[in-house]
């Protein structure tokens, strides 16, 4: 194993991002970038004097200085990024969401499978400081057990890159998949596994996409808490993702972009909020990167793994089906 992990970054939009949090991080080093943007690849190789950039994904993967393939373009190119890196026996950091469509992401999971690399989906809210203090509430005994939660992801998507390109196109992307996944993937992370969903969606905000824009889903959990999750794309408020968790020993509601987490706690006054100061977003992106390059040195399992940025993704098909056919759905799990 070398001393630093070489990472190899495809599509420099939001690689950009994760390439300024890791370009000082130890044990990692950036060996090579990928773009179609000439002018974007020379400039971001300057800037931080990366040895390799090619517009060819495929000429990236076959490298020998690259240990971990970066996988941060559009959905719509995910498997085939995917397939060429674990061709190559590399490991993947895939950005959410895990892929298109439930057989995208059962194809990325059987070419992972045949490779014996890891694949993580970078689902980088459950790193957000703000989320990661709630979730210890959940595993300390604070909260008490988890019988309701609500989850959401509000983004006006009238004025980001993609408008009417293909972040509107739901062969491309379908906007529940792509952005909702945020809210659907905090919901798992804190509700467990999902056995059934039922939705109903609607469509008031922006005409010019093909689907509905507004999406309430609600979760059965195999538990048996109960959770609801909102994705809204084209609504007149700020962004933000929410979490709420009711648990039998207290309550807690927060927004990534919020100071303070209000929590409520039986044992000193279920009718009074308490503001929990927080950390917010935090340094999100670095820190997914050392939680893939720990399980590649200790050869540990990932928490959002493949797997479970693919049942992420069959949620979010399973409450689009709901709401075309007005029936309760049952997610794939079995990946
Ligand atoms: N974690 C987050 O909060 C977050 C935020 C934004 C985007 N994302 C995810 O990151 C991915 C990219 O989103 P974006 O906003 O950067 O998209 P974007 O359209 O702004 O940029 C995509 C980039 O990928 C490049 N690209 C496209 N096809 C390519 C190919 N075949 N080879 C090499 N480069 C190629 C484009 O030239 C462009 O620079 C999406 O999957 C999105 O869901 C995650």
């Amino acid at each position: 194993m070398p001393d630093a992990l070489g990472v190899g970054i495809i599509g420099l939009h939001m690689g950009a991002g994760q390439l300024r949090q890791i370009a000082n991080v130890p044990g990692l080093k950036i060996t090579a970038i990928c773009d179609l943007e000439e002018a974007l690849i020379k400039h971001i190789q300057k800037e931080f004097d990366i040895p390799f950039a090619t517009t060819n994904y495929e000429e990236l993967c076959r490298r020998e200085d690259v240990d971990i393939v970066s996988v941060a373009t559009p959905d719509y190119v995910h498997l085939e990024m995917a397939e060429a890196a674990f061709a190559n026996m590399k490991h993947v950091m895939m950005e959410k969401p895990l892929a298109r469509t439930v057989d995208e992401c059962q194809k990325m999971i059987d070419a992972q499978r045949a490779a014996g690399t890891k694949l993580m989906t970078a689902h980088v809210a459950r790193f957000y400081g703000t989320f990661q203090k709630i979730k210890s509430w959940t595993q300390d005994g604070t909260l008490g057990e988890v019988y309701n939660l609500y989850t959401s992801y509000i983004h006006n998507y009238e004025n980001i890159p993609g408008f009417n390109e293909w972040r509107f196109d739901p062969e491309l992307r379908h906007q529940l998949i792509g952005g909702g996944c945020h809210a659907i993937d905090l919901a798992r992370w804190i509700g467990g596994e999902v056995e059934e969903v039922s939705c109903y969606s609607n469509h008031f905000n922006i005409p010019v996409l093909q689907t509905d824009d507004h999406f309430n889903i609600n979760l059965k959990f195999q538990s048996g808490a109960v959770g609801i999750v909102v994705g809204s794309f084209g609504c007149a408020h700020p962004y933000n993702i929410d979490m709420h968790v009711w648990g039998t020993n207290g309550s807690v509601i927060a927004t990534n972009t919020w100071d303070e987490a209000k929590l409520c706690l039986r044992s000193i006054d279920r009718n009074k909020w308490l503001d929990m100061p927080v950390l917010r977003e935090g340094k999100g992106l670095a820190s997914e990167f050392q939680v893939l390059a720990n399980a590649i040195r200790n050869d540990s399992e990932i928490e959002s793994d493949g797997v479970s940025g693919a049942r992420t993704v069959a949620i979010g098909w399973a409450a689009i089906e709901s709401s075309r056919e007005g029936r309760p759905v049952q997610p794939k799990l079995d990946f």
